[in-house]
């Protein structure tokens, strides 16, 4: 009952949720932030695509082709159902990716804790952010560029995420935020999307 109370307040609300399938219904808001902003290169790479809702904006971006690696079985099962023409991994982080990508989009989990159940991925951050940072660098092109959401919900989590921002060498090039009522934390924060780039010198 819980659980449905949930599903129901969240499509009213327009929040994240995840559906009874077992992968994240995204918030129309937090899609339009990257719908707005977001620009792709030709080869694209989505670590953690869910539904699949974000690799599909990219083919509408003008990307030629594009790889989606989810942890998650469920959300694998939906991308390859939502985005037929995307090559789609099951995959931790980077694990089964190969090549180089011109954009790689991560729309990271945030939330302190640890993923007990397949789904709960898209929720708990669980240093995942800082392992995607540490080997983002080796699947990116001369010119490639990562756009990343992330919140300040947790000040903890968003604090490890500058750091390990600076940590494995990147710049941020343009950042855009709105903000909005935490489920997790039940109080507002702010949701932000990150226009990133290694650093030259690095
Ligand atoms: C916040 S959800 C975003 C889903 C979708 N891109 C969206 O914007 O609605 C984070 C996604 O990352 C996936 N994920 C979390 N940790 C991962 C990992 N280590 N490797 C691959 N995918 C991961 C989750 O399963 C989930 O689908």
């Amino acid at each position: 009952m819980r659980t449905f109370l949930r599903i129901t307040l969240s499509k009213i609300l327009g929040w994240d949720y995840i559906n009874k399938k077992g992968y994240l219904t995204p918030s129309p808001r937090r899609i339009k932030q990257y719908e707005d902003n977001m620009n792709v290169g030709t080869r694209v790479l989505e670590i953690g695509p869910g539904s699949g809702v974000i690799s599909r904006m990219a083919f509408e971006k003008g990307a030629k082709e594009v790889v989606a690696a989810d942890i998650n079985p469920a959300a694998v099962k939906a991308t390859k159902k939502h985005v037929p023409n995307a090559t789609v991994l099951q995959s931790d982080l980077f694990t089964e990716v190969n090549g180089k990508f011109d954009t790689i989009i991560f729309a990271a989990p945030w939330s302190e804790g640890s993923a007990k159940a397949s789904s709960a991925h898209a929720v708990y951050e669980d240093g995942v952010v800082g392992r995607f940072f540490k080997e983002a660098k080796g699947y990116l092109t001369k010119n490639g560029r990562i756009w990343i959401q992330y919140s300040d919900a947790y000040p903890k989590n968003y604090e490890r995420f500058h750091n390990s921002i600076k940590k494995h060498g990147y710049g941020i090039e343009n950042e855009w935020n709105y903000t909005c009522f935490d489920i997790m934390v039940k109080k507002q924060a702010r949701v932000l999307l990150y226009e990133i780039t290694p650093d030259t010198q690095s």
